[in-house]
């Protein structure tokens, strides 16, 4: 018997779905700290032209694809050509690996909504940046913070397209949009908050070099959800009745618009209490409390919204990877939805213990020298979404019939596309040469070439071996 493929129930339930699985840890936890790294403006200003000119494309080639072919990441790809089946299953692994890290660093904003309650921010700075170390790297504690985190992922995804990702993010995004506006609005206005807005606004390109394109690509690519099928799968449950190009705007609008935010509700704060922005990772566990920690009593305040933020951010993207790796064994093996959630939620609290540790008590990997967390970063960011979106963009481009995208863009002829031609030229003509080049001038400027050597290899084999993938 034929089952109805799940729907969304609404446009806006979509547009918030969307848009959730694009705004998580990417806008309020990486963009900040890639930023601080990377020089401020000049890394968001091409970080801004990439957004806007390969990543909403390939955004509207992902819902076409997902929405042409009713399947997700891999029966959608493998329905064009089996040749490219490869790009699909390249998606659902890194969906994998991105949950091999992203629980943890969910479970760690989870865990400090409580330490916020537990007088974090009565401690002094050095007290509060070696509290976030001992708890990283130790045992117990960030692995059970991990598997709450998941446990609620699993909950959700396991209630399906309408009632289970569309419900939360109803709730949870305009949550999150308002506890945001309302740190910046208190960021900005701190004495001394100027130098920071000019940190963020005022491009200096000295600090650029291939690095920096790289990093600005693959936070792009990571921060809108794409290269990796998630935008397929979630296209393939949208009604034939909505304008995708309209859609992907909205969602691309209010990503850029959510990173940003947290760029001014971090910067100004930060230098107005004199602090260093390129801080890493820890920036917004150990900087943020030692900003708040000044705030006096307020700081409690502010410090609960913003966890809770985090958390509720990260929370709608790792169920939009849950689903990805969900929704091809529900679309592929033809395996139960509720079965499908528990396997692979059992399968990522494994891997979320592993990284969890590999940050304190055990090394796995000491030859390659990188710790699980970063190697799952690394792979997936820098390697597996780039050449992932640039894949995508070439099906897009050169194996789908244009005339279909046209009337899928359009629905039938009905809606406007204006830009269609344009669209298309440039997911055919620009966006793999350009991400080919980005990617190759970065790799050859970063350090952990093992490892991209080990990504590259493994999207090799799994090209040579795509017709007998499925
Ligand atoms: N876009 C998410 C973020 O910015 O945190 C991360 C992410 C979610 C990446 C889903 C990829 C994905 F498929």
């Amino acid at each position: 018997m034929e089952v109805k493929r799940e729907s969304w129930g609404t446009r806006f339930g979509f547009v918030l779905a969307a848009a959730g699985s694009a705004v998580g840890l990417g806008n309020i936890w990486r963009f900040p700290y890639l930023t601080g790294e990377n020089g401020g403006s000049a890394f968001i200003l091409i970080y801004l032209v990439f957004v806007f000119l390969i990543g909403l494309s390939v955004m509207i080639a992902e819902f076409a694809l997902g929405r042409n072919s009713g399947l997700s990441a891999v029966g959608a790809v493998k329905s064009y050509s089996d040749r490219w089946t490869f790009v699909g299953v390249m998606g659902v692994l890194s969906a994998f690996l991105i949950m091999g890290f992203y629980p943890v660093v969910g479970g760690w904003a989870l865990a400090y909504i409580f330490e916020s309650f537990a007088g974090l921010y009565t401690r002094t700075p050095e007290a509060i940046d070696q509290a976030f170390g001992t708890f990283i790297t130790g045992t117990a504690r960030p692995i059970i913070w991990m598997l709450i985190f998941l446990g609620m992922n699993i909950i959700i995804v396991a209630k399906g397209i309408k009632g289970g990702i569309e419900q939360a993010a109803r709730v949870l995004m305009p949550t999150l949009f308002i506890l945001l506006i309302f740190i910046s609005i208190r960021s900005v206005t701190l004495e001394g908050a100027g130098a920071g807005v000019d940190f963020l606004f005022r491009p200096d390109f000295s600090e650029v070099n291939g690095g920096t394109f790289l990093a600005a690509l693959g936070q792009a690519f990571f921060s809108l959800s794409l290269g990796m099928g998630a935008m397929i799968t979630y296209g393939s449950y949208l009604s034939k009745k909505e304008t995708i190009p309209q859609n992907a705007l909205i969602v691309t609008g209010l990503d850029v618009g959510v990173a940003l935010l947290a760029g001014i509700a971090m910067f100004p704060a930060l230098f107005a209490f004199g602090m260093e922005p390129a801080q890493g990772p820890g920036l917004v566990f150990v900087v943020i409390p030692i900003v708040f920690s000044q705030m006096g009593g307020l700081g409690i305040i502010f410090g609960i919204i913003f966890f809770v933020s985090l958390a509720v951010a990260a929370l709608t993207s790792s169920i939009s990877l849950l689903e990805v790796v969900a929704s091809y064994l529900i679309d592929q093996k033809n395996v139960k939805r509720k079965t499908a959630v528990y396997s692979t939620g059992v399968l990522m609290a494994f891997m979320g213990v592993l990284t969890s540790l590999s940050l304190g008590v055990f090394d796995p990997l000491p030859t390659l020298n990188v710790g699980f967390f970063d190697l799952f970063d690394i792979l997936s960011d820098k390697v597996f979404l780039g050449f992932g979106g640039m894949f995508i963009a070439v099906i897009t481009g050169w194996v789908a019939n244009k005339e279909v995208l046209r009337e899928e863009l359009t629905n039938e002829g009905t809606t406007d596309f204006v830009l269609f031609e344009a669209w298309h030229f440039l997911i055919k003509w620009i966006i793999p040469p350009a991400v080919a080049i980005v990617a190759v001038f970065g790799i050859l400027d970063i350090e952990e070439t093992a490892v991209m050597i080990f990504g590259l290899a493994i999207i090799a084999v799994l090209a040579i071996f795509s017709r007998k993938l499925d």
